[in-house]
Formats: C-alpha cells, structure tokens, sequence
C-alpha cells in the first residue's frame, strides 16, 4: 500500500535522527493529564480540528475519505459522534472555520497518496446546516464557494481581523498564500516567501502548511523545516512592504504541522510534532518543551493538529488530532484509528511558574 512508503522512509530518518546530537526533544517521558474522547477505525487521518463556542468538536479527515464528523458530549465524558458529511470524489479535507453560526467553511480536494494533493482539485466549500439546524445532525447545504484552479494542496486558512470574510489560504504545493473574499469569491496569490516553498529534499512537494494571523503578522509553519515562521501583512492581506518572513522558532524535530496559540488568546504556540508523536509548547521567549507524548508510545500517534476549548471550564484544554500513525507508524509498526485527546495544559504553566520561583529562591 502506498501509504506506508512514507511511513517506512520517515521511520528510517526518525531511527538515525537520535544519532544527531539534540534532533529529539524527548529523551524523558513528559506527561501532563490527558484523556481520550474518541478514536474513529484504524486508517482514518484526522486532519483538522475545530472547537465550537458550545464545546462541541468537528473533525475532519484525509483517509480513509473527505468527511466531516460532528462531536457533542465532549465535556461531559459521553460524546457523541456523528457524521456531518462526506465529500464525494474527493479524498481529503483540510481545514475548516464555523465562519457563521451553523455554517462551516471547509477545504477539500483530491490527493493522490496522503500528503500529495493533485493540483487544482481544491475548493472551499460551505456547509450550511441553518435551514435543517433543529434536527442532530441536520442535512448541510453545500456550496463550493471557491475553486482553486491555479492551486495545490491548500493545507491551512486563517481570517482577517478586520475583514473576516477575507481569508489567508496556505497552499502547500506552490509555497505561497491565497487570498480569498467570500463575499466576491475572488482570489489572488497575494502572499509568496522563500521559507513558504516546499523544500528540495523534502518527500512531498510541501512548504507552508498551516497558517494564524496575529498581531499584524501572519504565523506558519514549513513542516519539512520543522520551523514557525512570522511575515508581517497589511490589514488587508498582502505582504507588508520589504517584508520577509523571519524565524519564530526552529525546533528539534523532523516534521511540525498544525498549532493553535494559547491559552485564552496567550502567546504560546501549541504545535502538532507529528511525526515524533509529540506535542510541542513554544513560549513567547522562544523554550520548546515536549508537553505529551514521546517517539515510540502511542499516546499521540502522529499529532496532526491542535486547537484549545472555548467554554469557560475548558479553555486550559487542548484538543489534539491524530493520524493513528499513518504518517510515521510508532516504532515502524504499530498504528491505531486517528483519535481525539483532551490534553490539560495547567501542570506545563505551573512547571514554568516553579521554575521561575526556584529562580527568585537561589
Ligand atoms: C483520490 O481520488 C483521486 C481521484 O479519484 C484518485 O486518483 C486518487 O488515487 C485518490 N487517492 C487516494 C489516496 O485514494
Ligand atoms: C442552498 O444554498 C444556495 C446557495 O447559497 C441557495 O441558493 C439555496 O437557496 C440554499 N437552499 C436551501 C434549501 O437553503
Ligand atoms: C503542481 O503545481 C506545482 C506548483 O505550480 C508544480 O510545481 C507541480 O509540478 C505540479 N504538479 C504536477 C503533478 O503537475
Ligand atoms: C516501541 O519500542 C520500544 C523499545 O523497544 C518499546 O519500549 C515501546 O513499548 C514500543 N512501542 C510500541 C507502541 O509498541
Ligand atoms: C463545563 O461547562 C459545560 C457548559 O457550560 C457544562 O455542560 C459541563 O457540565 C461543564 N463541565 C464540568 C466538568 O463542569
């Protein structure tokens, strides 16, 4: 299957990486409370995650199909799962926003292996449960609101501040940012930079992959480089003038994917290691900490994507994604459903705090 070329090719990497000093951040076995919410069957990828203002979760996956699933009970300890839809004729989604109550923005499109998008196959589709909003879990009303004719794989997506039906689009393959405006369904290539390219050596044709916008800049992510970035943008989404990206952090890993800032709109950078089965927490003064997981335990199976609660009672909860091991099987062998964890950030916080009196102590 041709799935597991990846996985044995990045197992081999992941296996003589140790021997360079300092490529791991785990050597110990960090844990912080966490729990299981839900693990879907062995070959689903999760790829995206998005937590609503009601504490419910949607999910989204790029195997063994393009669907959309719908969690309630998340904080009640009896979720409930439910498909909301699956595209047809399309293999993957990969981002998603609630963009209007009950009206999610979604992308999908066509890849040929996982992590190969085929060009020109991706759109951002609208799913509007409003008219069927009563019934659990209702009958979308889809719309492809954008295609991207010109594009690749678009991994990422993040909305303007200050005009939210813009959205900043991170299309792996080319190496640059779409930007779309949902009202005119217009949209331009209005963002490329060197570090956005997908690297020579890399095993897909993979640069930029996710993608926030704050505090004037736009953050992402060159998985391949294991590396956040920030390029500084107008108001309205272009680059600002001489503006070239600059490193936020490069971190002792092979691969990084997906993050989400937090928590409570904090600056710490919460990212999904994935192929070191790791969570990764990225402080304002540029520490890397390994939170959960190590190389070869399943505990985070391949880590794809991070996002933190919103109800008052959850928002020291990170939700994590996995692939199952899909990408990098754990050990080069064993791998399991994609799964949904709930990872309690307080302990990270309070280590930090202890860290900082310990300091004032000596
Ligand atoms: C995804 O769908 C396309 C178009 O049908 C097909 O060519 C491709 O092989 C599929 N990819 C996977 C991983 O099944
Ligand atoms: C579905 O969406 C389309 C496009 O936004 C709209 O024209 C149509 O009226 C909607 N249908 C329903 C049943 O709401
Ligand atoms: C897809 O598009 C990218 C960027 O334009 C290009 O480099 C690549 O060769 C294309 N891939 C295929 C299979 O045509
Ligand atoms: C991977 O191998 C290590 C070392 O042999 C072992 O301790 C660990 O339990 C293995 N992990 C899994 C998921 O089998
Ligand atoms: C958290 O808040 C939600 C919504 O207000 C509530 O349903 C849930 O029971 C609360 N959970 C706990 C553990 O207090």
């Amino acid at each position: 299957m041709k799935l597991f070329y990846w996985s044995k090719i990045l197992y081999l990497v992941s296996f003589l990486a140790p021997t360079f000093a300092g490529v791991f951040a785990g050597g110990l076995s960090p844990q912080v409370p966490h729990r299981l919410i839900h693990q879907f069957p062995v070959m689903t990828w999760l790829q995206s995650v998005y937590v609503r203002s009601n504490g419910d979760i949607l999910t989204s996956t790029a195997s063994p199909d393009a669907s959309v699933y719908y969690v309630s009970g998340v904080v009640t300890g009896e979720p409930v799962v439910s498909l909301l839809h699956r595209f047809e004729g399309l293999n993957v989604t990969t981002a998603m926003v609630e963009y209007e109550p009950d009206v999610y923005i979604v992308i999908a499109g066509q890849q040929s292996t996982i992590g190969r998008g085929i060009n020109g196959t991706f759109g951002m589709w609208q799913l509007d449960f409003r008219p069927t909003v009563q019934t659990n879990p209702g009958s979308p009303n889809i719309t492809e609101l954008v295609h991207f004719t010109e594009g690749g794989l678009c991994s990422g997506f993040d909305r303007l501040p200050h005009a939210p039906h813009i959205l900043l689009v991170s299309d792996t393959t080319i190496g640059g940012v779409w930007r779309v405006d949902l009202r005119s369904r217009q949209l331009d290539l209005a963002i490329e930079d060197i570090h956005m390219r997908p690297l020579p050596w890399a095993l897909t044709q993979a640069g930029i992959t996710n993608l926030h916008i704050r505090n004037g800049y736009i953050y992402f992510t060159n998985s391949y480089e294991a590396t956040v970035y920030r390029l500084a943008i107008t108001e309205d989404g272009y680059a600002a003038h001489d503006g070239d990206s600059e490193v936020v952090k490069k971190v002792r890993s092979l691969f990084v994917d997906n993050f989400d800032f937090g928590p409570r709109g904090g600056d710490t950078i919460w990212a999904a290691s994935h192929a070191n089965n790791q969570l990764l927490a990225i402080t304002s003064d540029g520490e890397d900490t390994v939170v959960l997981g190590t190389p070869n335990e399943m505990t985070l199976a391949g880590p794809v994507a991070t996002m933190f609660g919103r109800l008052d009672n959850d928002t020291d909860t990170l939700y994590v994604v996995t692939d199952g091991g899909l990408l990098t099987a754990v050990n080069g062998t064993t791998v399991e459903g994609g799964k949904i964890v709930a990872v309690d950030t307080r302990p990270f916080f309070k280590s930090l705090l202890s860290d900082a009196s310990e300091l004032e102590d000596l």
